[in-house]
């Protein structure tokens, strides 16, 4: 038998904490550290008191700690360098990394190199056009050949806001002059996608690759919009349902053939080599699926509602993609509906305060709780984050699961909790 694994994962959101309850219930698993972690991944494991992208005290902790798997969690390590820095220092050269080198984290960083690694594998994308300050005339000339709403993209990573969907034709010009000549979104606007509105419904797949052998994990679909029926401001995500029905075998096939493949074998093609998560985003357009953006890293909140469907060891799934086994995992996946809903503060994805007392938190049989900006402080656990808390429960289909998370909330309270009632709405 091989000998138990230290693993160390990087993040500190929902995300974090359902990977790390999920890795915490392996036999392989001896130490599990968790940097920065959250109020609820300190009961699942260890955290360690620095940030995601803190490379430095990651090698001390590595070497300290006899770590020998770092999960990313987060895209700014990823995009930072972290594979590089782990892989070019002979101290810590030996540890096993499930996230990509900064050129694949590109596939999220860059949404004009996305957008041109989707034209030149043939994956199904939008029509788009790429742009820097110097082009403006032919920005805006590019626009016009467009129907409204006109979505512009904020080359660079933006913190999630730098989409921008907009109806008017004037005001999309402005904010084309915004982005490249007024510096809206500083460096991350200096160059801009436009591209053709998708009419659908979004879906998330996720794929974990060592380079060579792919899993599909569950898919799942999240609830980005503050408000009710999908109104209001974007923001990291309200909620999650996996399954999705419309995302049945033989529309995941087609998601597969279209998507999925080109993108592995393209990403060989350009010798890129390539492993951890790409979570596909994409658009279900009258039953075809269309790619809206790569991320380069598990979304959030679907990680809430993925993890708990998956039956198998998902640490000895990441062990082998870290050691480029990927071959000999496979994916066991409970047939049940998982529902998760997010808490936030009041005030998100705007202003809002932290240091709030929570209580009635805890799991129960039906419901898990994964902890996203939570910290505990002499004891007690305060709101940390504008996303404070997921609640995700698996029942034999959706209204059962909703219902369970649903009530699991009505027994949580802290000033100014907000949430959705409608998570799931429009798969009913
Ligand atoms: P992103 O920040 O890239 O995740 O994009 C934010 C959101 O904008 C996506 O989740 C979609 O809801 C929306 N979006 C992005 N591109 C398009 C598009 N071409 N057509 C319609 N909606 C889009
Ligand atoms: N929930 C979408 C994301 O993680 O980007």
């Amino acid at each position: 038998m091989m000998d138990k694994l230290n693993v160390l994962l990087l993040g500190g959101g929902g995300r974090e904490h359902a990977m790390a309850w999920k890795m915490a219930q392996s036999p392989l698993l001896s130490q599990l550290y968790i940097a920065p972690g959250n109020g609820g991944t300190s009961e699942v494991g260890t955290n360690l008191p620095f940030g995601d992208s803190d490379f430095e005290a990651m090698k001390l902790a590595i070497i300290e700690k006899n770590i020998s798997l770092v999960i990313v969690g987060p895209e700014a390590p990823l995009v930072k360098g972290v594979r590089e820095f782990i892989e070019n220092d002979d101290a810590i050269k030996h540890v096993k990394i499930v996230g990509p080198g900064a050129e694949g984290a590109q596939l999220e960083g860059s949404k004009a190199f996305s957008k041109a690694f989707m034209q030149r594998h043939n994956i199904p994308t939008a029509r788009y056009g790429e742009f820097n300050g110097e082009q403006i005339e032919s920005a805006k000339v590019f626009l016009s050949e467009f129907n409204p709403p006109y979505v512009l993209k904020a080359d660079g990573l933006a913190a999630g806001k730098g989409v921008l969907i907009i109806d008017d034709r004037a005001e999309a010009e402005l904010a084309l002059e915004d982005m490249l000549l007024g510096g809206k979104f500083g460096a991350a606007g200096n160059k801009v996608v436009i591209e053709e509105f998708l009419k659908g419904i979004e879906l998330s797949v996720f794929v974990l690759t060592d380079g060579n052998d792919y899993l599909i994990l569950p898919e799942a679909k999240d609830y980005k919009r503050i408000g009710e029926g999908d109104s209001g401001l974007n923001t990291g995500g309200m909620g999650s349902i996996s399954p999705v029905p419309f995302a049945d075998a033989a529309y995941m096939e087609k998601v597969k053939q279209t998507i999925v493949e080109p993108t592995i074998s393209g990403l060989k093609k350009d010798n890129i080599s390539y492993n951890g998560f790409v979570f596909v985003g994409l658009m279900n357009v009258d039953g075809e699926p269309i790619v809206i953006e790569y991320n380069s890293r598990m979304g959030d909140p679907e990680t809430e509602s993925v993890m708990p469907r998956i039956k198998n060891d998902f640490l000895e799934i990441l062990w082998n993609c870290g050691n480029q086994t990927l071959k000999n995992s496979k994916i066991e996946v409970d047939e049940r509906t998982a529902a998760c809903v997010m808490l936030v503060s009041g005030g998100y994805p705007e202003d809002y305060e932290k240091g709030k007392v929570m209580s009635g938190v805890e799991a129960n049989a039906q419901t898990l709780a994964f902890h996203a900006g939570t910290t505990l402080k002499e004891g007690k656990l305060l709101t940390s984050g504008g996303r404070v808390i997921a609640f995700t429960s698996l029942a034999n289909n959706l209204e059962d699961a909703l219902s369970l998370s649903y009530n699991k909330i009505a027994e949580v309270k802290f000033d100014g909790m907000y949430y959705r009632t409608d998570i799931g709405f429009d798969l009913k």
